[in-house]
C-alpha cells in the first residue's frame, strides 16, 4: 500500500516538474518570437514605436531600435547607476540639430525609468543656428561648414516632452551648466558636435563637482569612424579632442571600450568610449555580484 502511494506521489512530482519545465520553454519560445516580430516591424517601419511592447533588455539584445549604440549606452548607464544606488541620472546630447537623437532618448527614457524605477533628466546642447565657422584644419572644413544642421527651435520645443535645450556655444554653456540646472548625476553623453574645437570645449563638462557624475560614464562619439570621404584620423576632429583631453588629465580619461570591441560585430563598437574619473568618491565601490555570473554585457549582435 505504502509502495503504491509513494510511487503515485513520485509520478505526481515528476509530472509537475515536467509541466513547469515545458511551460517555461514555451514561454521563452513565445518571447523570442515576439521579439523577432517586433524587430522586423521596427526595421520595416524604421521607427521606434514598437519598442515599448517589449523589455529594454530585449531592445538591446535584438538590436531593435533605430539608434542601437544610444540604446546600448543608455540601458547600461541605467544599470550602472542602479548598482551604484543612484536614484536619478542625466543624459546629455552635445549637438541636437533636428532633434532625432533627443526624440529617441525621451522614448527610451520612459521605458527605462519605469522598468528600473529611476528618474532620468535629458539635456541637449546646441547653438541653434547650426555649425559655427570651422577654425582650422582640425575642424575638418573639407566635410563640415558653417550653418550646416540648423535647428528649428520652436518646432523642436513643441515636440519634445521633457528634454531641456541648453542654447549657445558649448564653450560657454558647459561652464555655468551645473550652477544653472543643478542636474542629476551624468551617466551617458552623446557627442555629435562634429568639430574638434566644439568637442574639446564640450569636455569642460568634466570639470564640475563629483556629485554631478557617475564615476564611469558611457560616451558615444558620432564622428570617429566615417568613410572614404571623411577619412577621420587621430590628429583632427573628435579623435584629436579625445587624445588631448587624455594628455591633459592625469586622473580622468576617455577610453575606447574593451568589452564591445572584443565581442560585438557591430561597426559602432568603435564609437563607444568610457569616461573614467579615477578619483571619484564612488570609483572603487564594489558593484560585481559575488558569484560573478552576471557579467553585464550580453550583447553580441
Ligand atoms: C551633426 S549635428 C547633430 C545631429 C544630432 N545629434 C542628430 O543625431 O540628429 C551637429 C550639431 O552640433 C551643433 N554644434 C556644433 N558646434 C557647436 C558649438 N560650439 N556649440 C553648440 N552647438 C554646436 C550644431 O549646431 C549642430 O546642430
Amino acid at each position: 500500500m505504502l509502495l503504491i502511494i509513494s510511487s503515485d506521489f513520485c509520478f505526481f512530482i515528476i509530472l509537475n516538474v515536467l509541466y513547469i519545465k515545458i511551460k517555461s520553454i514555451i514561454c521563452k519560445m513565445l518571447q523570442k518570437l515576439r521579439n523577432k516580430i517586433l524587430k522586423k516591424l521596427s526595421k520595416k517601419s524604421n521607427s521606434d514605436r514598437f519598442i515599448k511592447y517589449t523589455t529594454s533588455e530585449a531592445v538591446i539584445k535584438f538590436n531593435m531600435s533605430t539608434r542601437p549604440p544610444h540604446a546600448y549606452c543608455f540601458y547600461n548607464a541605467v544599470k550602472l547607476a542602479k548598482r551604484l544606488n543612484y536614484k536619478s541620472i542625466s543624459v546629455i546630447e552635445f549637438g541636437v540639430a533636428g532633434g532625432n537623437g533627443l526624440f529617441f532618448l525621451e522614448l527610451f527614457a520612459e521605458q527605462l525609468s519605469k522598468e528600473f524605477n529611476i528618474d532620468i533628466e535629458i539635456y541637449g546642447f546646441d547653438l541653434i543656428s547650426g555649425l559655427p565657422s570651422p577654425q582650422d584644419y582640425r575642424d575638418l572644413p573639407y566635410i563640415f561648414k558653417k550653418d550646416l544642421f540648423p535647428m528649428n527651435k520652436d518646432v523642436l520645443k513643441n515636440k519634445l516632452k521633457k528634454s531641456i535645450i541648453v542654447e549657445g556655444d558649448v564653450k560657454n554653456t558647459t561652464k555655468d551648466f551645473f550652477e544653472k540646472y543643478n542636474p542629476a548625476p551624468i551617466a551617458f553623453i552623446i557627442n555629435d558636435l562634429d568639430y574638434y574645437s566644439s568637442t574639446i570645449n564640450s569636455f569642460n563638462i568634466f570639470y564640475g563637482d563629483s556629485k554631478f557624475y557617475l564615476p564611469r560614464i558611457f560616451c558615444y562619439f558620432d564622428d570617429v569612424l566615417g568613410d572614404e570621404i571623411s577619412m577621420y584620423c587621430d590628429y583632427s576632429g573628435e579623435l584629436l579632442a579625445i587624445s588631448e583631453f587624455n594628455e591633459t588629465n592625469k586622473n580622468k580619461k576617455i577610453l575606447l571600450n574593451k568589452n564591445l570591441v572584443s565581442s560585438s560585430k557591430n561597426h559602432w563598437r568603435y564609437q563607444i568610449y568610457y569616461y573614467h574619473d579615477f578619483l571619484h568618491p564612488k570609483y572603487n565601490d564594489y558593484i560585481e555580484t559575488d558569484n560573478q555570473e552576471d557579467k553585464g554585457t550580453f550583447f553580441h549582435g
